[in-house]
């Protein structure tokens, strides 16, 4: 089995190939190229808006993103851009003068709540597994991005002999290869206002990438930070190394002569 996908924008081939095996049978999520982990690199900002789409039309009717306010999205939607998306969602208003509770839309501040009003309904809505808040989901999970990217990307058919029980999906990635999710994305379930073709493996590198950036918003900043420690660095050691060889110059080239 193997399903490769380009990026739209780049030329970086993300491929989903389980050829790897942990010891409890669980695949290994092979590394893929994310711009945003090479050492100069940044996030992707047209990447996090397609895969803010993809959260928004699929995973948001079972995952909530209780940390994230859509405000926080500003790296890659303007001022303008987000109050129009954050108005699109229904958030919990305040009980009315009965005490009934309400709906408004939401605004830039408003953090993206989950679709369930508590656990139990998550639960029984999903045949017992609760989907869990996605906000730092990326670092809560070995592998990462990595991971989520393979998950979305392997779902199969079980393996000869092993019978699932209804509700329930082989994803061999997932540890114990039985999971309560059932394959969210197929190709072409939604459209890219920039015409990037929304593939399987595409709306997975997007959403992952959009779930990473909201994991970590910081890596950006921290990043640029540790570059210019190390430039500034190197400069005091290039300086240090010119000076002493200044102070030593003299020392080295002096010739001794021992008189008797
Ligand atoms: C119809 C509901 C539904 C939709 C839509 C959905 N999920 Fe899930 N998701 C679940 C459930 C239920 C679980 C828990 C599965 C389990 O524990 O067996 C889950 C689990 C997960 C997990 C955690 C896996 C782990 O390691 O524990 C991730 C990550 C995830 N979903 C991402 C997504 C993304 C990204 C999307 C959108 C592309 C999405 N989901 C769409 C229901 C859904």
């Amino acid at each position: 089995m193997a399903a490769t996908g380009l990026s739209a924008g780049s030329f970086l081939v993300f491929n989903n190939v389980n050829s790897v095996e942990a010891s409890d049978g669980t695949a290994i999520p092979p590394a893929q190229p994310w711009p945003h982990k090479e050492l100069a690199g940044s996030f992707d900002a047209a990447s996090i808006r397609r895969g803010y789409k993809v959260y928004r039309e699929i995973c948001s009717a079972c995952h909530g993103m209780n940390e994230i306010a859509f405000r926080n999205l500003n790296v890659a939607f303007t001022d303008a851009e987000i109050k129009v998306l954050a108005a699109a969602v229904d958030v919990e208003g305040e009980p009315d003068s009965q005490g009934e509770p309400t709906t408004r839309k939401a605004k830039a501040f408003d953090y993206m709540q989950s679709p369930y009003k508590n656990e139990q309904a998550a639960r029984s809505m999903n045949g017992g597994a609760l989907p869990p808040d996605l906000s730092v989901i990326v670092k809560g999970r070995p592998h990462n991005e990595d991971y989520i990217f393979s998950l979305l990307t392997g779902y199969e058919d079980a393996p000869a002999g092993v019978s699932l029980r209804e509700g329930l999906y082989w994803n061999a990635y997932f540890p114990g290869g039985a999971i309560g999710m059932a394959p969210p994305l197929s190709d072409g379930a939604i459209e890219f206002d920039d015409g990037t073709p929304a593939s399987v493996s595409q709306m997975a590198k997007d959403v992952s990438t959009y779930l990473t950036y909201c994991a970590a918003p910081d890596t950006e900043p921290r990043k640029k930070m540790g570059l210019k420690v190390l430039a500034s660095l190197s400069l005091v050691i290039a300086l240090s190394w010119v000076h002493k060889r200044f102070k030593w110059s003299t020392i080295k080239n002096r010739t001794v002569i021992f008189r008797e």
